[in-house]
């Protein structure tokens, strides 16, 4: 078991790595909630739903309200909804909402805990690699609008975050990929030894060894911590995790949400801003190696098949757009930058890198 603290004075939380904690939930909880609502992604309700009701209904009253697996339950009258039945249920201020499954109950139930009377306890145990290293920590919370992914939401911390290596072994191969890509980010933006466990490990991390992934999640969980602890509000050190994420969310956002997964687009986000920082000069061939090695080996897309057009059309309405592109790119392994003078020779430099010609999406 480790323990992480993010550090926001009163608003400081931990984040809780280990095995089996559906069953222990119970015991990290602060004080006794009167009635614990679960917004609980549905797939994995049927898996552990069961489990963690059990824990949970130990110190409280619980009930279940779920929501469907897909990106597109981060929808606007699906936090409607929710907020409706909250409202039937008659929770209060002291009561607490759970979110289990990954980053859309993360996303979405976070986003009703922070509105819903202006405020509830929350606690976040996300169920996918992608939410125990990324989505469930840090406070963001989102729902996607038809103009874009995650253009409407609030900066609400949980007061904890249980990350259950053990239920990892359930997920879908495809999204254990996923939650993948955003490990090797914090390898390429951060820490080496990252990299060289992702490299050296891969039978381990293929079958979701519990002691390798408790290690993997810890130290990628432990570098958020750190970066939201120094910059909740997404004002400079933060938009590092971002890397890659102009160029994925654009992708996401052209194949409507539904072509690729959150890791898939930002695994060719990351092959891009390689690219792009080889046509600046910011990195060597070798660096950019660095990068499809480590996606192709974790069987991660290093080129796709998408519309150029659509892809740049839908980035100018990245968050990080300012007075003109932000781009975070790399001067170098493990030492990022955020630079907005990326001009469209390096852009048309460097789609062909990680663009396919042939109809066939998302191969290698
Ligand atoms: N996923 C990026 C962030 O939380 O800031």
């Amino acid at each position: 078991m480790k323990s992480l603290k993010v550090e926001l004075g009163s608003r400081s939380y931990d984040i809780v790595v280990g095995s089996d904690l559906v069953d222990s939930a119970s015991d990290y909880l602060a004080g006794t909630p009167g009635k614990i609502v679960v917004v609980a992604d549905e797939t994995v309700d049927g898996l552990y739903g069961a489990r963690l009701v059990k824990s949970l209904s130990r110190v409280g009253e619980v009930h279940r309200v779920l929501v469907p697996s897909t990106e597109t339950a981060k929808s606007w009258s699906q936090a409607g909804e929710i907020l409706g039945r909250l409202a039937e249920l008659k929770l209060r201020r002291n009561d607490l909402i759970v979110t289990f499954g990954g980053g859309v109950a993360s996303d979405l139930g976070g986003f009703v805990a922070s509105v819903y009377q202006r405020g509830v306890a929350l606690i976040h145990i996300p169920t996918t690699l992608l939410g125990q290293v990324d989505a469930a920590i840090g406070g963001k919370t989102g729902v996607n609008l038809p103009a874009g992914k995650n253009l409407a939401g609030t900066f609400y911390q949980p007061s904890r975050v249980l990350c259950d290596v053990s239920v990892l072994r359930s997920l879908p191969s495809r999204q254990f990929r996923s939650g993948m890509a955003e490990v090797i980010k914090y390898g390429l933006c951060y820490e080496q030894q990252i990299l060289d466990t992702v490299q050296t490990q891969k039978a381990a991390i293929q079958s979701s060894d519990p002691e390798v992934m408790a290690d993997l999640v810890a130290r990628c969980a432990g570098i958020k911590a750190r970066v939201v602890s120094a910059d909740e509000n997404d004002n400079s050190g933060r938009i590092i995790l971002n890397y890659g994420h102009t160029f994925g969310h654009a992708l996401e956002a052209a194949g409507g949400y539904e072509l690729w997964l959150h890791g898939e687009a930002i695994s060719l986000g990351m092959m891009f801003a390689a690219n792009l920082a080889r046509s600046m000069g910011l990195l060597d061939d070798d660096a950019v190696e660095v990068h499809r090695r480590a996606f192709d080996n974790v069987g991660l897309p290093v080129k796709g098949q998408f519309d150029s057009n659509a892809v740049v059309g839908a980035w100018s309405i990245d968050k990080k757009f300012l007075d003109g592109q932000r781009w975070v790119l790399l001067e170098g392994l493990q030492n990022p930058v955020v630079r907005s003078d990326v001009g469209p020779l390096n852009i048309e430099d460097a789609l062909p890198a990680v663009r396919l010609s042939s109809p066939t999406r998302g191969v290698r």
